[in-house]
């Protein structure tokens, strides 16, 4: 037993499977500065509501802003016997300041301590995150912009489709980071609530301000039931859905990173300081920076499904469970972060081959929607009739082992007279791209405005 532990009036003390076991401050000592800030708050708040003098709230502000010296020096040391960050942080102020420490904890329980500290560390995470997708996302518009003209195939199924261009299929993610950003605004905006003051569920008797804390700690709001202040973690599961959305969307990314990148495909080539060799094969440089993107989304999908299950059947109000939603938090922050440099990282770093996406841009009869679409405005033909003149001409041509881009109107004409007047460039992915002008359609035009248009829309939410 130790005679420090927090609850040794009452208890006498617990075994070492108990300490393995309930011990949080090996992953939670990561709340140490939020930790401090909120305890700084309450102090301040209690002296001014006159719970504690204003001599006692200055020794411990003093006690407390030491600490996090110690602690960002890398001077203390956290003590598993104690538990967890808060109560560490307690007995280091009471080795400093004496008695007067004590009083720290007047109208206060760990269970609103916890969740102010969980709220202020989420609000953090989503401001760093929100500003690395800033950032990704104005690469992607400087990229776009560059090949804004510039022809690549486009597909479904991953069959080839129809011709698009680099700067549009980008913007396609910039959309998707976009959307990600407004997803982490929408989960702070709703986390923005000081849970200071619920104390241990029922709230306090002490004639406390909790608007005052909450404005000490930049919050909106203080929450609005003492029960869910303390026994909410929806703040958490908001950030690690909106996460696990864009982990998808960095999956994606880096799914068409390794396919563009190889030889087959040859639409890119990466940058030689983020590419890894082989033990083996000396020739090898091998694209596992967006392996390790599109594998990073697999834990992150765990963290949320991990924290979902934890929860799901948790009575009101706080129970211990709820201490295992740090490490899902703090493991998902850990790679969404390095998972977004690792994006805009590529992104910088990549080469487009133009002339290859251009040449294969018209490879498997990628115009004959076009062709299709000539002989409706051209010839008058209903759309299913040209549809079906275009299907037989292309199977016409692949039994002579030839494609739209191989042949000529004078040829085409051998299939069908009507072809005769078809102009050339009807068959060129240029003229594709061009004409799709329909609103965020990939014709080049509307891809520069559509880049200066996500530039703008980026910077301003
Ligand atoms: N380490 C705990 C957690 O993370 C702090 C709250 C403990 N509260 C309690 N009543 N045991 O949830």
């Amino acid at each position: 037993t130790r005679e420090d532990q927090v609850w040794e009036g009452w208890l006498t003390g617990g075994s070492s499977l108990l300490e393995e076991i309930n011990a949080s401050v090996r992953f939670d000592y990561r709340l140490a500065q939020q930790d401090i800030d909120g305890s700084i708050a309450h102090a301040h708040m209690l002296a001014k509501c006159e719970v504690i003098s204003s001599a006692e709230a200055e020794q411990i502000v003093a006690g407390l802003e030491q600490i996090r010296g110690e602690i960002k020096s890398g001077d203390f040391t956290f003590d598993p016997g104690l538990e967890d960050v808060h109560m560490n942080v307690e007995a280091r102020l009471r080795d400093l300041i004496g008695p007067t420490a004590g009083r720290l904890h007047t109208a206060r329980s760990r269970n609103d301590q916890v969740a102010v500290d969980a709220r202020l560390w989420v609000r953090d995470a989503i401001d760093r995150l929100d500003a690395l997708l800033v950032r990704v996302i104005e690469v992607i518009v400087d990229r776009a912009e560059v090949h804004h003209a510039d022809v690549m195939p486009g597909f479904t199924h991953l069959q080839c489709a129809q011709p698009v261009t680099i700067g549009h299929h980008l913007l396609a993610y910039g959309e998707m980071f976009l959307r990600d950003r407004d997803r982490l605004r929408s989960a702070r905006r709703r986390l923005d609530e000081s849970p200071l003051g619920a104390a241990a569920l029922a709230g306090t008797g002490y004639p406390i301000d909790p608007y005052d804390t909450a404005r000490r700690l930049g919050f909106r709001g203080v929450t609005h039931n003492s029960l869910d202040a303390v026994s909410d973690r929806d703040f958490i599961l908001d950030y690690l859905s909106a996460g696990a959305t864009l982990a998808v969307h960095v999956s994606r990314l880096g799914e068409e990173m390794v396919i563009w990148s190889t030889p087959q495909f040859g639409f890119i080539k990466l940058p030689e300081d983020l590419c890894a060799g082989s033990s083996i094969m000396p020739q090898k440089r091998n694209p596992d920076l967006p392996e390790l993107m599109r594998a990073k989304s697999g834990r992150i999908f765990g963290d949320l499904m991990a924290l979902l299950t934890v929860m799901k059947g948790l009575p009101l109000a706080y129970s211990r469970d709820m201490q295992e939603d740090k490490e899902a938090l703090f493991d998902a922050a850990d790679n969404l972060e390095l998972s977004v440099r690792a994006v805009e990282a590529m992104l910088r770093g990549i080469t487009f081959r133009p002339e290859k996406t251009r040449s294969d841009a018209a490879l498997g009869n990628t115009v004959a929607t076009d062709v299709a679409d000539w002989l409706v405005a051209e010839r008058g033909l209903p759309f299913r009739e040209a549809h079906s003149v275009v299907g037989g001409l292309v199977k016409w041509l692949g039994v002579q082992g030839r494609e739209l881009k191989d042949s000529s109107p004078s040829e085409l004409a051998d299939f069908d007279t009507r072809f005769e007047v078809l102009p050339a460039e009807v068959l060129t992915v240029e003229y594709a791209v061009a004409r799709r002008t329909s609103p965020g359609g990939t014709s080049p035009v509307l891809v520069r405005k559509a880049a200066v248009e996500l530039r703008r829309r980026n910077a301003e939410i």
